[in-house]
């Protein structure tokens, strides 16, 4: 299998709008071996997301999962989920501040402050459309994602880079 290498920051690959999955596209082989690839670049990475902007494929594909990860050892788990054209339907007013970190900027985690839960709308890799609650990490990660489709990085969301820690230096305090 073809291994896809993860764009840094800098590439304006990941400045860019990506654009919508067809149902066709859904369905084609090539489509399919893609999503193969990109989970097995997120693994390859120990991340715990990878949006497909950051593998040099601008268009709205983001697959995560959360399994005992060295990179994040207090983040809680969650299954492998692929998403086409996710979006975020629903922003809770209750923010939650935490530290994220990004395959795209190697090194370093960031305070971002984000909604507590989301709900999110997507496609699963079938096609099926689904819309579900998402709270905790697992909403962090679904914004941060889905962020990337946008053309954002998550230092964009920073409200001060004052809590922006290379790894040698982090200790997960503020
Ligand atoms: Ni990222």
């Amino acid at each position: 299998m073809k291994t896809l290498s993860i764009v840094k920051i800098g590439n304006p690959v990941l400045r860019e709008k990506a654009r919508a999955v067809s149902f066709k596209e859904i369905r084609s082989a090539r489509f399919r071996r893609f999503l193969k690839q990109m989970v097995a670049a997120m693994r390859a990475g120990k991340g715990v997301g990878l949006a497909a902007n950051q593998v040099g494929a601008a268009f709205r594909v983001i697959v995560l999962e959360s399994r005992k990860n060295p990179r994040y050892p207090d983040a809680p788990d969650f299954p492998l989920e692929i998403l086409i054209n996710p979006r975020i339907a629903k922003y809770s007013p209750v923010k939650e501040t935490g530290w994220e970190g990004c395959l795209s900027v190697p090194g370093y985690r960031g305070l971002v402050t984000r909604s507590k839960a989301v709900v999110l709308e997507a496609l699963s890799s079938s096609g099926v459309k689904l819309r579900k609650n998402a709270e905790g990490f697992y909403a962090r990660v679904l914004q941060h994602e889905i962020d990337h489709l946008n053309g954002l990085l998550y230092v964009d969301r920073m409200k001060n880079l004052r809590n922006w820690h290379h790894l040698d230096e982090y200790d997960g305090q503020s």
